[in-house]
């Protein structure tokens, strides 16, 4: 039997993280990770590869070959995911390969091996959920997971859902010549983000060639033929040889054996935690994605190091309010805090300011006009709650935003920072200003 201070199911974002903070601590560690890859999800079918192939998509060449981009994809995963053995070893983590499952509260079953720990961490992430009457095959219905690893792009392609997954993978095969007809259930493209954002974001990926039937839902597929219900009742029939079906994902538990040591799920299937991540063990903590909250990378990462610092007797905090999200596609959406709805929803007087990006000197220097920035502020106190942008830097320039939230930044102390000239940076400046109607530029 093998023996340690915490043992983690799952070397995700979330656990791997946990992992190595709870070494730097001074804790042995074993991290049990079913695949011999660690990186979890977003590594290996997410997030990484996802990137790869948006950013080998952005600007094609002549010389472009659809087989050279997977195995470069594949070679960034190999080298990202040997960097985090590299860190394994020299944290002196034993990465236990092999699926987990909890027999006792201390004991965990691996391989037929038993590994007995003081503390035990579950991050064994989620997996995309399927239409009921519809599972994936990996030819005819694809789930993102395919869609990352095909052997030609498709002539067309039928997206179930106008989400995060559609909208980067659809960039992905669009660029490539498919052609990309999406089915969202809802009357808008990406339900999470700002109204604003949303509807600039769907103008601008339209102009491109998605092409987005709103307010619709698939009821049927027979053959190639797919039976799409729009909120009149009124059917349809579409000819879908291929479909990407991205309607989101749930909490990944199988076989873990949480009924065996009496840990409880809600009905959507994540694991029930209080406040400092355990379960209803004590000595079990849960994270990332098999737990509540936005399903991100960066989030798991953040619950990671706080479970292994809380472990460590340690109190750390995460700001929930301050945990940007960000939409690959060109140009790139990125958002932190309330949005101007959610803001209004939670009681507050709301104060947007708003600039436009074709106001913006780098802007026009670089021909990406499109996209804004919008600051969402409380205005009682001035204090920003929520910063939106859509810029092909979105992903980057969201920082700013997320340094004002957790410091509670107002508009006119944002507004009063010196931002370089000329930069995509001043847009969000400006938007400060805009709050009270001193903007310079607009
Ligand atoms: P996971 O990454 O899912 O890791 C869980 C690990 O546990 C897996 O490696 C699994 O093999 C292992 N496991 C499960 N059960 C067991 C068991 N019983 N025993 C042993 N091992 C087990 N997020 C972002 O922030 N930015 C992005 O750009 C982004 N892009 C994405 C693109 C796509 C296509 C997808 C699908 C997701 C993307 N995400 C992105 C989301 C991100 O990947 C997840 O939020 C993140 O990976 C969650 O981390 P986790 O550690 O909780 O779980
Ligand atoms: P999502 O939750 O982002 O979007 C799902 C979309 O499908 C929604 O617009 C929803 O209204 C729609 N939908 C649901 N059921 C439907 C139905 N039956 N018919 C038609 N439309 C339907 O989920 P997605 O895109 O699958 O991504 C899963 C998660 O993965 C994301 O929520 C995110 O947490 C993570 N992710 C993050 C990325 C990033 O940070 N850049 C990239 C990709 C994924």
């Amino acid at each position: 039997m093998k023996e340690c201070d915490v043992a983690i199911i799952g070397g995700g974002p979330g656990g791997y993280v946990a992992a190595i903070r709870a070494a730097q601590l001074g804790m042995q560690v074993i991290c049990i990770e079913k695949s011999s890859n660690l990186g979890g999800t977003c590594l290996n079918v997410g997030c990484i590869p996802s990137k790869t192939l948006l950013y080998a998509t952005e600007h094609l060449t002549p010389d472009f070959h659809f087989d050279q981009m997977m195995s470069r994809k594949q070679e960034v995963i190999g080298g990202l995911a040997g960097g985090i053995s590299a860190l394994f070893r020299k944290h002196k983590i034993e990465h236990l390969q092999g699926l987990g499952r909890l027999i006792e509260s201390h004991l965990i079953e691996v391989n037929g091996q038993k590994v007995k720990a003081s503390h035990i961490i579950l991050a064994t992430g989620s997996e995309p959920i399927a239409l009921p009457f519809l599972p994936f095959d990996g030819k005819t219905v694809l789930s993102s997971t395919d869609a990352l690893s095909l052997e030609a792009p498709p002539k067309k392609l039928l997206l179930v859902g106008a989400g995060v997954v559609g909208l980067e993978l659809g960039s992905v095969y669009l660029r490539l010549g498919t052609e990309v007809r999406v089915v969202e259930f809802l009357d808008h493209i990406c339900p999470t983000l700002d109204s604003d954002l949303s509807k600039a974001l769907q103008k601008s990926l339209e102009k491109q060639g998605f092409v987005f039937q709103l307010s619709s839902k698939i009821i049927a597929k027979e053959g190639s033929v797919v039976k799409i219900e729009n909120a009149q009742g009124k059917i349809e029939e579409q000819e879908a040889e291929v479909m990407l079906v991205c309607i989101g994902r749930k909490p990944y538990s199988e076989g873990l054996g949480l009924e065996a040591v009496g840990i409880q799920k809600d009905r959507r299937g994540y694991v029930q935690i209080d406040s400092n991540f355990r379960t209803a063990v004590p000595h079990i903590y849960a994270i990332g994605d098999l737990v509540d909250g936005p399903m991100l990378a960066h989030k798991a990462s953040e619950e990671g190091v706080a479970v292994a610092e809380l472990i460590a007797g340690k109190r750390p905090h995460i700001n929930y309010m301050a945990i940007p999200t960000v939409i690959y596609t060109h140009p790139e959406v990125a958002g932190v805090g309330f949005t101007e709805a959610q803001a209004k929803e939670a009681g507050l007087k709301v104060k947007c300011g708003k600039f436009p990006f074709k106001a913006n000197s780098r802007a026009r220097c670089k021909g990406e006009e499109e996209g804004l920035v919008k600051v969402v502020t409380d205005a009682q106190t001035d204090k920003i709650v929520g910063v939106h942008i859509m810029n092909e830097r979105a992903g980057d320039l969201i920082q700013s935003g997320v340094i004002a939230i957790e410091k509670e930044t107002t508009a006119r102390e944002l507004g009063a920072m010196s931002h370089p000239h000329p930069t995509y940076a001043e847009a969000i400046k400006e938007a400060a200003l805009a709050v009270h109607g001193e903007q310079i530029h607009f």
